[in-house]
């Protein structure tokens, strides 16, 4: 795993973005996982400003978000599909067709998941994925106690999500307590992974995540299982890991060699 640790929110937005960039330029059509939220926004921002700058071209890249709520359509303004629209597809040079949400008005919702997982497969499956962590250390909406192979599916919400998330809403009576979502088998399969943190209350998460035991009570800690995940944490977020000085270590190295160490 490599953890890279800066200053500012900022610092590491435009890193998570520059290494996005690198894996689009490497494979123009690139399957990208993505997240909502309000960690990956800076991301974003720095995505369209190189999209803008004519630095990178989404033309030919498809990408797959995490998750959606279960009951509102993708024009309701809380909806992931409307807020990946407003917050990135909308300003980049992306074919929309090729940007795949989960559909949050499926009656069958179980054949729509196995439709989604379908898709995945025959994109040929996710190159990269962008995700944030929740501040009970979850990825996607894998609540803790998701099975480590768990697939789309629908899941229930927990309690503090619904009040971590109720902010977007009006009141908390409004969040819905349903979502579909990928499960952590299905992201474990993406060929890579990049998690964006910041922020004091993310710092317990983060800690459990990459220096905790691995169990189904923190999904993100999952991560410890995959083979190519970077870490891009503010300090804030990083502010409980015991191992700083390693990880400082390590990216003095990556430096000394111009490459990445996993
Ligand atoms: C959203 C998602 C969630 C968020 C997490 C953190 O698609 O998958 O797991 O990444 O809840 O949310 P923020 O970034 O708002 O703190």
């Amino acid at each position: 795993m490599r953890v890279i640790i800066r200053k500012t929110y900022e610092e590491i937005s435009k890193e998570a973005a520059n290494l996005v960039k690198s894996r689009i330029e490497k494979k123009p059509d690139l399957v990208l996982g993505l997240a909502t939220g309000s960690t990956p926004l800076g991301l974003y921002k720095e995505l369209i400003r190189m999209n803008k700058e004519n630095l990178i071209s989404f033309k030919r890249v498809k990408t797959f978000n995490l998750d959606e709520y279960y009951g509102l359509s993708g024009d309701h303004p809380q909806s992931y599909r409307y807020f990946m629209n407003t917050n990135l597809f909308d300003h980049i040079d992306i074919d929309k067709s090729n940007t795949m949400v989960p559909d949050g008005t499926a009656e069958d919702w179980e054949e729509f998941c196995r439709y989604y997982e379908n898709q995945i497969k025959k994109a040929g499956g996710i190159d990269l994925q962008v995700l944030g962590i929740g501040s009970d250390g979850h990825i996607a909406f894998n609540e803790p106690g998701s099975s480590l192979s768990s697939r789309t599916r629908l899941v229930a919400l927990d309690a503090q999500t619904i009040e971590d998330n109720s902010r977007f809403f009006q009141d908390k009576s409004q969040v819905p307590r349903f979502a579909l979502s990928m499960g952590v088998g299905t992201i474990l399969e993406a060929k890579e992974i990049i998690l964006v943190a910041n922020g004091k209350n993310k710092a317990y998460a983060i800690a459990q995540a990459i220096e905790g035991p691995v169990t189904s009570l923190i999904s993100a800690s999952a991560l410890q299982m995959h083979q190519r995940v970077t870490f891009f944490l503010d300090e804030q977020a990083a502010s409980e890991l015991k191992r700083v000085n390693y990880y400082k270590f390590v990216e003095e190295a990556e430096k000394k060699i111009g490459k990445e160490i996993f």
